[in-house]
Formats: C-alpha cells, sequence, structure tokens
C-alpha cells in the first residue's frame, strides 16, 4: 500500500527556545522569511504526500492560519498589484491538504503521534517532525519511502552523529542490509554515551505501520516521563522489520538555538535575492571582528 498521509507532531512546548516560546510556536520561527513549519510541508508535499494532518495543541492557532486562506490580505495585495507577493500568500493557501488535531497534554512525541489514529485509519503513514529541516538533492522523506516501497517494514530516517550528542535521540543497534540501508535490531531513547547501540540517531523522518497506534494506547511513559514514540517502535520491531535509512542531506535541529542560527546563515547565503549581500557583510564582520581581537 502507498503511503499518502503524514503526520506533523507540532504540540510540543519549544522550552529551548523560550522566551521566544512563550506565546507564538516555534514552529512559526522563520528561516529567513518562510516559517520552519512550511518547509516541512513542502518537503511531504515533494516527497508525493497528498494528506498531511498537524498536530497541534493551545497557543498554536497560528500554524491553522498560516495554511488557511487570508482574504484581507490578498484583497490588499491586489488592489496594489503586489501580484508576486499575491501569490506567494495564495499558494501557501494552496498546498496540499492539511488537516489539525489538538493534543491536549503534552505527554511525548508517542502521544501526539497517537492522536492521528482516527485521521491515518488503517494504512502505513509518514511522521515528520515539525522542528527538523532538510535540505539535499532529494527530499529527505522521499528517501524513507523509496526504502518502504522496496522493502516495507517500517523505516526511520537516521545519521550518524557524535558520541557526545547520542543523549539527545533514539539511537538504533544497525545490521547492515546494504549501502545506507540497515536493519534496527534495537533501539533506545536517549542513551548515555557508554550505553548506545551505536551513534547513528534516528532523526526525525519515519514511515510507520498502522500497528503502531495500538502499542502507542497502552504504552507506559519511558524517557523523561514521556511516551516516547522511540520505545513503540522498538516493540512493533518483534513483529515486523524495522528499516533505517541513512539520509543524504544537510539537516538542521532547528528547535535548537544553534542549529536555527545555522540554518538561517546557509539558507539565507543561498537566496539569490539575498545571498551576495549577506556573504558580503559576513566577510566584512569576521575581518572587523578578528582584527578587534587580535
Ligand atoms: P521536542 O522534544 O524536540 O520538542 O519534540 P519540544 O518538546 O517542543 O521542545 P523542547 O525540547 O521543549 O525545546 C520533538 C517533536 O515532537 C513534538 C514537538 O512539537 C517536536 O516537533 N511534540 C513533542 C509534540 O507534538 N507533543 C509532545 O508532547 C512532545
Amino acid at each position: 500500500m502507498p503511503v499518502r498521509k503524514a503526520v506533523i507532531p507540532a504540540a510540543g512546548f519549544g522550552t529551548r527556545f523560550l522566551p521566544a516560546t512563550k506565546a507564538q510556536p516555534k514552529e512559526m520561527l522563520p528561516i529567513v522569511d518562510t516559517p520552519i513549519i512550511q518547509y516541512v510541508v513542502e518537503e511531504a508535499i515533494a516527497s508525493g504526500i497528498e494528506d498531511i494532518l498537524i498536530i497541534t495543541g493551545r497557543g498554536k492557532r497560528t500554524i491553522e492560519d498560516h495554511f488557511d486562506r487570508s482574504i484581507e490580505l490578498e484583497t490588499f495585495l491586489e488592489r496594489n498589484h503586489r501580484d508576486s507577493l499575491l501569490s506567494t500568500v495564495r499558494d501557501v493557501g494552496n498546498l496540499a491538504n492539511v488537516f489539525f488535531v489538538r493534543q491536549k497534554e503534552q505527554l511525548g512525541l508517542g502521544h501526539a503521534v497517537l492522536q492521528a489514529r482516527h485521521h491515518i485509519g488503517n494504512e502505513p503513514f509518514a511522521v515528520l517532525l515539525g522542528d527538523e529541516i532538510f535540505f539535499g538533492a532529494r527530499p529527505a522523506l522521499s528517501q524513507l519511502m523509496d526504502v518502504y516501497d522496496q522493502v516495507g517494514g517500517s523505516v526511520v530516517g537516521v545519521m550518524e552523529v557524535s558520541a557526545d550528542e547520542v543523549q539527545r535521540y533514539g539511537v538504533i543497534k544497525p545490521e547492515k542490509v546494504n549501502e545506507g540501508l540497515y536493519l534496527a535490531t534495537d533501539l533506545v531513547e536517549k542513551p548515555a554515551t557508554h550505553e548506545a547501540p551505536s551513534r547513528m540517531a534516528i532523526c526525525g523522518r519515519y514511515v510507520l505501520d498502522p500497528a503502531i497506534f495500538d502499542i502507542l494506547e497502552t504504552l507506559p511513559p519511558g524517557k523523561n516521563g514521556e511516551i516516547q514514540l522511540t520505545d513503540a517502535i522498538r516493540i512493533l520491531g518483534k513483529w515486523q522489520p524495522i528499516y533505517a535509512c541513512e539520509i543524504d542531506a544537510r539537516r538542521y535541529d532547528v528547535g535548537d538555538k544553534l542549529g536555527y542560527l545555522q540554518a538561517t546563515v546557509e539558507i539565507a547565503l543561498e537566496r539569490e535575492d539575498l545571498g551576495e549581500a549577506f556573504r558580503d557583510y559576513l566577510t566584512n564582520l569576521l575581518l572587523t571582528r578578528s582584527e578587534v581581537s587580535r
């Protein structure tokens, strides 16, 4: 069965970005001029997804507004002949079939995914975390979907991280199938460095069998008292193969301040309208700063 639907969990508190996230969702923070979640939605669409469910929570209304039409704004731009901006604004409202459901209590990523059960039904589906973005020749999710088409089961996206970073991720025990493809024979959420089964970290992209919902329904809280998606996938692995696909793309954890800054600078440098002027600015800044520090 093809993967047609995707879930984007975006209900977390975003405590790493306080105070900016006290009254606005971190998923709406802009990378240059585009909210983070729009990059995620565009990746899903570029991967062939037709139906997107965003898991939101209290204080996340602006996400819904962003993917809605804004008739007043469109009328204003039309009247003032701002045609290019008008199509930018209209295009966002027409991106895909975007639906929303609220997670009423922030009980963890696994619990957020469980909120999608009714909408997804009994078919395989994709999960894209709302605070990680990827840039590469091929959309990150499409790489997992290709693996799923070939081997079935469930698929997690992985990337190698440094030994001191494993404690921030779900980590797999890999058994190599072929170049860039592994069987995950075990999964551990946020292991201590000395307990990690490898340095292959799960990074925000999944294709999951709907059997995951039955597991999530009864799963007790795990690390940090949260219902962990990694724990549910580990249990799923007892009945079906869990594959891990090494994602070939640049990845930014934009829910983290450093990752956010890196994404902003690199994407600004690649923009046709900004890149050259921004590059000159950064070069001058670095020259001036290094002279001052000498
Ligand atoms: P994170 O742990 O990165 O997000 O969860 P967070 O909790 O918002 O951020 P910090 O750590 O406090 O800064 C990964 C993804 O899961 C979603 C988040 O929105 C994020 O996209 N999530 C997490 C939920 O939707 N619900 C939850 O209960 C927890």
